[in-house]
């Protein structure tokens, strides 16, 4: 049975009184990947979440307030995964949707779902941080519509979950968390989170992709451009939460290249873990940090923050959908062929 994160941690959470809505999210799985030296490296596969992302621990709570509240609706605005777990949160709870996205900048599969699930979908010529504002400013107008993006509270206190699942699945803090960085909630909700249980604070370390790594340069960014779209941002909202993240736990924030990117999916593709391009960073990152030597021994655990299944254009750049054909008839000995090339 699938509780839902706002009964499971509501001791955590504390939240006011509110029926939840719920599509079974968090309780994810968190994979022993290898032993690196020192280091033991653990994945935490937040696309086996409802909606394929890790959006849904936030989403789940920030539908569940705004039903409470008497909204009528839902905004965001979206690099994909924000937009789909709205459309699938909002369609449970009986309220419209309204994604706003930066225009051909999508990864094809996260519209079709947020349409799927019943969302309408409007298109700016402009990037993520344009479109961001114009979800705020909309939001401030309209008190019958809620905003759901991560600067919402709710949100980032339904992604600490992710931190209380990698204490209570480990026993204790890892040394190190790896996470890719986009708007900067995230990285910021685990911070609170493991201050929040007390149990210890692992190191922090942001990956960012190259081109669009404002936290690593260290100032906002006007144009972006990288293959991982969910992170195509350069002016992170959450940027000073981040910050504050970063520094307190003695982490770090660094950028990766679009082929270290497409590499990194490759092999994690090949170990039977399939992540669209933005998760495939974090990894890109952990591999960085370990040839680098800047990794604290003992646990560490790489957040997979999306499922690959969203995004299948880009890993066409390294994987062929181009099958062998074959006559049946032969079937053997074409097998025999690919064993033995
Ligand atoms: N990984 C994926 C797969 C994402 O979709 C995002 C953000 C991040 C990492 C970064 O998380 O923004 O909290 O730093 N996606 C947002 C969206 C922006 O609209 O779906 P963050």
């Amino acid at each position: 049975m699938h509780m839902g994160l706002i009964n499971r941690y509501h001791q955590w959470l504390g939240l006011p009184e509110l029926e939840p809505v719920t599509l079974g999210e968090g309780n994810t799985p968190m994979v022993h990947w290898a032993t690196w030296e020192s280091h033991r490296i653990w994945l935490k596969l937040e696309g086996c979440n409802p909606t394929g992302s890790f959006k849904d621990r936030g989403m789940t709570v920030a539908v569940s307030q705004a039903r409470c509240q008497g909204a009528e609706a839902v905004i965001c605005a979206s690099t994909g995964n924000t937009a789909a777990s709205a459309a699938a949160y909002a369609g449970r709870a009986g309220l419209k949707a309204f994604v706003v996205i930066p225009n051909n900048q999508v990864a094809l599969g996260k519209m079709i779902q947020a349409s799927a699930y019943g969302a309408t979908i409007l298109a700016i010529e402009g990037n993520f941080d344009q479109a961001l504002q114009a979800v705020r400013d909309v939001a401030e107008q309209e008190s019958w519509i809620a905003l759901v993006n991560s600067v919402n509270p709710w949100r980032l206190r339904g992604q600490e979950t992710g931190a209380y699942e990698i204490l209570d699945g480990l026993g204790h803090a890892p040394s190190a968390l790896v996470l890719p960085v986009g708007n900067a909630g995230n990285i910021s909700a685990y911070f609170h989170g493991f201050r929040r249980r007390n149990e210890g604070i692992p190191q922090l370390f942001g990956i960012q992709a190259q081109g669009a790594d404002p936290l690593v340069q260290e100032h906002e960014l006007d144009e972006v451009k990288t293959v991982a779209s969910a992170i195509r941002i350069g002016r992170p909202a959450s940027a000073h939460l981040a910050k504050e993240a970063v520094k307190e736990s003695r982490g770090q924030f660094r950028s990766v290249s679009d082929s270290q990117i497409l590499r990194a999916q490759e092999e994690l593709a090949h170990g039977g873990i399939f992540v669209e391009p933005a998760s495939a960073a974090a990894y890109a990152g952990l591999k960085v940090l370990y040839q680098k030597r800047l990794l604290p021994q003992g646990d560490v655990v790489a957040i997979l923050t999306g499922n690959g299944l969203k995004d299948t254009q880009t890993p066409a750049m390294w994987a062929s959908v181009e099958p062998q054909i074959v006559k049946s008839q032969y079937l053997t000995e074409s097998i025999g062929q690919f064993m033995n090339p």
